[in-house]
Order: structure tokens, then sequence, then C-alpha cells
């Protein structure tokens, strides 16, 4: 018989905390771009990458860390911060630069959400680009789940709130589920776009807002579904490759 799993969705951090998420399981969703950043620089061979929700801790980790190994990575505004070494888009997160180095990370959004789930059991950072193997993690551990959207300055994103209701639906094709009335309403949200991802990018607001300052070509690899298949975790105050899908911290 299958696993029965409960899922509850969260469509902004603003009403959570570090001591609420305490011993969770819990999905970070940042479609644009944060959690897409983060599957392609570990994939492409980042050994960790630390979040912080400011750029003044962020810097003071950084000079903390081996100068032969550290990259300073995030946005402001959706552009890369005066003195970083990276942006926040996912295509100058390569093998080349990102091969070997801790990236301490900061974003408007994604990365501060993150941050919050330092003491769950179990935080992955799920988005589109990595949507089966998460659900498939999920599934492995069962339980009870919750997926925290980033969000937009603290308000609903349309393009986080449809990437729960995708892991939702496929959830359900895997096992036994129950979910609550917000996690119902981004399933509904998710089908009424027939399986467009990249309509669902481009019409949200942030979405608008890239193509706004060129960076159209990041809906399309934000969009593309199972492209980067890992599983990133939480584990202590680093984000790494959750490889064998074991429980982090529980
Ligand atoms: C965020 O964390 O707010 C985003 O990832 C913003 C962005 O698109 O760079």
């Amino acid at each position: 018989m299958d696993k029965l799993i409960k899922i509850e969705t969260i469509f902004s951090p603003t009403s959570v905390d570090e001591l609420g998420m305490r011993g969770k399981n819990v999905v970070i969703i940042d479609v644009l771009r944060a959690s897409t950043t983060i599957c392609t620089a570990l994939q492409n061979g980042a050994r960790e990458i630390i979040p912080t929700a400011d750029i003044e801790n962020a810097t003071k980790i950084w000079s903390n860390l081996s100068p032969d190994s550290r990259l300073l990575g995030g946005e402001r505004a959706g552009k890369m911060i005066d003195g970083f070494n990276l942006g926040n888009s996912p295509t100058e997160y390569t093998p080349e630069k990102v091969g070997g180095k801790t990236i301490v990370f900061t974003t408007t959004n994604g990365a501060g959400t993150v941050y919050k789930c330092r003491y769950a059991s179990n935080a992955l950072i799920g988005t589109f680009v990595n949507l089966s193997a998460v659900v498939q993690t999920m599934v492995n551990i069962g339980g009870s789940w919750t997926i925290l959207c980033s969000g937009r300055q603290g308000s609903f994103s349309m393009e986080d709130a449809a990437c729960a209701g995708m892991i939702i639906q496929k959830a359900r094709d895997a096992s036994d589920l129950e979910t609550d009335d917000a996690g119902k309403t981004a399933v509904v949200l998710f089908r009424s776009f027939r399986g467009n991802i990249l309509n669902i990018l481009k019409r949200s607001e942030h979405g608008r807002y890239l193509i706004s300052i060129g960076f159209a070509h990041d809906l399309e690899v934000c969009a593309s579904v199972d492209s980067v298949p890992v599983v990133p975790g939480v584990d202590g105050s680093g984000i790494k490759l959750n490889q064998n899908n074991l429980v982090v911290n529980g």
C-alpha cells in the first residue's frame, strides 16, 4: 500500500520563523531564481552554498573562508551586488566558476527563506528543474511536509504557487496524499496553465520584471522541468547535495 503523505502549503515566508520550522520536513521554492540557481551551482560542482538574508552578513561569512575556494553570489533587484563574484542567474554558475567552491549566497527573497528553515528535519530546495527528484525524496521519506514558497517581497508569487501545485499533483500520483486548501488551490492554479510552465513564468510579476532587465533567457532555464535532477538539502548552515535522500537532521 502507498505511504500517506500530508502536505501543507504556505504562500509567503513572512508568517514563519526558525522556531516554527524546527523539526519539520520542508520544501523551499523560489522558482525565479534562487532555487534554480542553487540546484545549478551544486550540480556544477559547488561544494556548498551558505544562504544568508543580508549583504553585510554574507560579506562577513565570506571574509572568514579560505580565499582560494570562496565566492560571493546573489542579487538585489535582480542584479549582481557591487563587489560580488556572481549574480543570481543560473547561467553564471558554470562548472568552471563554481567547481569546488563554497558560495555565500544572498538574494532578496529565496536565500532568507532557506535560512529560516535551518532547524528543519529535512529542508529541500525545490523548483521546476528538479521537481521529480524532490517529489521522489518526499515520497521516500513520507510523513508530513510543508511547501514554503518564497514569494515576492512578502507577497504571493504565481510561479512559486504553481510549482507547489505541480509538486502536489506529482506526489499524489506516487502516494496517498492529503493536502490543505492552499495546496488544493495551488494544484488548480498549476492545472489552469495546461502544462505551459514558461507561460506561467512569463505572466508572473517577477518574470515580467526579469524580462525587463534583460533576463528573458533565465525564464526558459527556470521553466525546464527535471533538467537539473539534484536534491539540495539544508545541512546545518549550508546547502549541499542530498545524495542519498537521507533524513538530514532528524
Ligand atoms: C529572490 O531570491 O528574490 C530571487 O531569486 C530574485 C531573482 O530573480 O534574482
